[in-house]
């Protein structure tokens, strides 16, 4: 790319936020020069606004530091600066529906976590290895919205990410019940330990609304696009529980499958490592080279020594064995506010960006 895209972050003070800051630091298509987050913090330089509540384990990269921090809802400000946004804020559902096609329709191209537009018929929910078909339904969004390259694009709730790769993987053998708990990091929250002590040797067994994203978002991953619409697939039938562990970084999930063809346990690897996407054919910057990787182990994967795996966009997989009330069981685990979050966001844009639907506004 001849020229750096120029790059909004909605959101730029939070968890999320702070993540695609680091992320982005030396990317090869794309320089953040504008940094929006809520009206305690405009008028403030990030690094005034961030100050204490910077979470990386990186430097706040000098690049961001002096830039003044806008106001979220001031939308035509940020557009007029920006090709394209990525959106992290924690607003309410309807203000984020709201403020998230407000950038749309400044012909700005909105990358989002927020789940504010996850089942909005005409907005595509990418994972670039499982579904990047689904991007086609862009078209018949800028037409609803009265758009030319203004659209939402959005990625799913972090924590599917630790087991639907998995099963998409193995979905020549038909997986038709799946039984999942998910153990997920205090990050997920946009929290670390000094903010939430309370975590410290214990463990919540409920996350508000995340049974229901955990159960339900993969089956609009492994849908069909019609008419314009994503349609959700209905098989396989999803049950999770999520429970809040003491872990800074990482979601694992604890899996038992049922399969109509039940495969041998070489079989469930060998899909598992050999499963690649576009995002690895077209090489995207942030690709992960391998994107899921199984560990032989019976003590992985664990979060110290796997989180990263991929700089943190890869999936680990290890425990396959057979069970005697389901076929199979296993645990994955992913990095929730790298691939879970920004990352995966990121990956995004960069196949939007391959493809074009990103671009440099003229
Ligand atoms: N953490 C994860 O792993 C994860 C994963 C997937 C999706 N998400 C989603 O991503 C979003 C951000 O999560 P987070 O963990 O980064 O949250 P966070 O750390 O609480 O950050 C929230 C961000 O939103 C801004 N904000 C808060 N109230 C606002 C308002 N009224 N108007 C405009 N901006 C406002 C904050 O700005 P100030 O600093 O100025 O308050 C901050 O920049 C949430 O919707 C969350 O559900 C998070």
């Amino acid at each position: 790319m001849e020229k750096k895209l120029r790059v909004g972050i909605l959101g730029a003070t939070g968890m999320v936020g702070q993540r695609f800051i680091s992320l982005l630091e030396n990317h090869p298509w794309y320089e953040v020069v504008t940094v929006a987050a809520s009206p305690r913090s405009a008028g403030k330089t990030y690094e005034e606004a961030v100050g204490e509540r910077w979470k990386m384990t990186t430097p706040m990269p000098e690049s961001v530091k002096r830039l003044v921090v806008i106001n979220v809802n001031e939308v035509e400000a940020v557009a007029a600066a920006v090709d394209f946004v990525f959106s992290a804020v924690d607003m309410t559902k309807e203000e984020i529906k709201a403020i998230e096609e407000a950038y749309a329709k400044t012909e700005t191209p909105v990358v989002s976590n927020n789940s504010a537009h996850r089942w909005t018929p005409d907005v595509p929910m990418v994972i670039p290895e499982i579904n990047p078909e689904h991007f086609e339904v862009i078209i018949d969004q800028k037409k609803r919205l009265g758009t030319e390259r203004g659209f939402i694009a959005v990625k799913p709730n972090c924590s599917i990410q630790s087991y639907a790769p998995v099963l998409t993987a193995w979905k020549e053998f038909e997986p038709y019940e799946v039984v999942a708990t998910t153990y997920q990091a205090i990050s997920g929250a946009g929290k670390n330990f000094q903010d939430w002590p309370e975590m410290i040797g214990n463990l919540i067994p409920y996350i508000g609304g995340e049974e229901e994203k955990s159960e339900q978002e993969p089956l609009r991953l492994w849908g069909k696009v019609e008419n314009g619409e994503i349609v959700k697939a209905s098989s396989p039938v999803i049950t999770c529980q999520c429970l809040r562990v003491p872990v800074l970084n990482g979601h694992t999930a604890a899996v038992f499958v049922k399969f109509r063809k039940k495969p041998t346990k070489e079989e469930l690897i060998d899909r598992i490592v050999t499963f690649k996407g576009i995002a690895q054919e077209l090489d995207l910057p942030s690709a992960p080279k391998q994107f899921m990787q199984y560990l032989e182990e019976d003590n992985r994967p664990q979060i110290t020594l796997d989180v990263d795996y991929e700089k943190g966009m890869g999936v680990s997989v290890g425990r396959i064995r057979e069970d005697n009330v389901y076929d199979y069981k296993f645990v994955g685990l992913s990095h929730n506010t790298v691939r879970g979050a920004a990352g995966g966001a990121v990956l995004s844009a960069e196949l939007l960006t391959a493809q074009g639907y990103i671009k440099a506004k003229a």
